[in-house]
Order: structure tokens, then sequence, then C-alpha cells
């Protein structure tokens, strides 16, 4: 290999690293067209999983922005959650902050709380956070898969309502009594 060539490998190399690194940085992830809606109101940090139920389970998630949309709330729990909360048996909750204006991006950790294991924080690992701007400002998140079932991300505090019920005007009403 010659000179130029070296120099020019050395010019490229830390560039190729640099893009592949900058494929989770934001690149239009507050676009509806870019980011993927997760709506399940089961994954409530007040929804408790029990024996019988379908646990959720996120092995089978693509990489990729996610916005939750479900009326329990929009926003990751950002303190521990106990096993068998979310809808499933393991919860993931983020370790850190929400960016606290819009078009900030920040990275914190996400715990995987496998029946309270290294203190509810299982296997660390992270996760991008952006604020994107609305009315009312939202929050996208960069996931991945799960390793193994049933671990799912945690999204929204409202306890969801009930089989046979609908939420409406803030509150679960029958889907009959309309
Ligand atoms: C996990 O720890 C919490 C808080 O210490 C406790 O309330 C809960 O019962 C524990 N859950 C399991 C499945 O061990």
């Amino acid at each position: 290999m010659d000179l130029v060539s070296i120099f020019l490998l050395n010019l490229a190399l830390p560039l190729f690293f640099e893009l592949s690194l900058c494929q989770t940085d934001c690149n239009g992830c507050c676009n509806p067209n870019t980011y993927k809606v997760i709506n399940e109101p089961r994954r409530s940090i007040n929804s408790i999983w029990k024996q019988g139920q379908t646990a959720i389970c996120d092995g089978t998630l693509s990489w990729g922005w996610y916005r939750f949309t479900s009326y329990v709330g929009g926003q990751m729990p950002t303190s521990r959650v106990n096993p068998y909360h979310c809808g499933t048996v393991a919860p993931i909750w983020l370790r850190g902050k929400h960016p606290s204006s819009a078009d900030l991006t920040v990275t914190v950790q996400a715990c995987t709380n496998f029946f309270n294991l290294s203190n509810g924080c299982h296997q660390p690992f992270n996760v991008k956070i952006r604020q994107c701007s609305g009315s009312p400002p939202f929050f996208v998140y960069y996931l991945k898969p799960t390793y193994s079932c049933a671990v799912a991300y945690c999204a929204g505090t409202i306890k969801p309502c009930g089989y046979g019920q609908v939420y409406l005007m803030n509150q679960c009403v029958g889907k009959f009594r309309l």
C-alpha cells in the first residue's frame, strides 16, 4: 500500500466509525415517518402482570426510535420499577433524566429489573432520549430488542382500564354506557 492510500484510509476509517455511530443520532427522529409508535396501555408502571396473562416481550422489537402514545402516558419511568409491573415479568426502566428542552438528545442507562437482581438494574445498556417539539412536547426513545422474554420497556403511569372499558375524558368507562 502506498503512502497516499494509507493517508486516505486514515481519513476514511474514523469517518466510517463516526457514521456508524451516528446512526443512532436523531437524524429526523421526531418525524412521524421516522419513529415507530407503540400504543400499549399495559406498559404502564401501574399495570401488574398476573399469571395466565400474556406478558409483553420486546425480544422481536427492531432497533429504532419509538414514541409511546397510549393514554397511560408517553414517558418511560426514571426510577426503579418492581418485577411483574408494566405488563411483563422483567420491566425496563431508565436510570437518568429526560432532556430538559426541545431538540436535545441525552443518553441514559436502561435497567432491566430481573427478579430484583443487581438492585433492579441487571445488565444495563444505553438508551437515547430525544425531546421533540410539539404541543405538548413529547419524547422519542432509541430502543433495541431485549435479549429474552418476558422483558419489556415500561411507559406511562396511569392504571390501564379493565377489559370491556375504554378511556374517555380522563376516565375508564364501560363500552356500552356511552
Ligand atoms: C423486589 O424488591 C421490591 C422492593 O424491595 C419488593 O417490594 C418486591 O416484592 C421484590 N419483588 C420480587 C419479585 O422479589
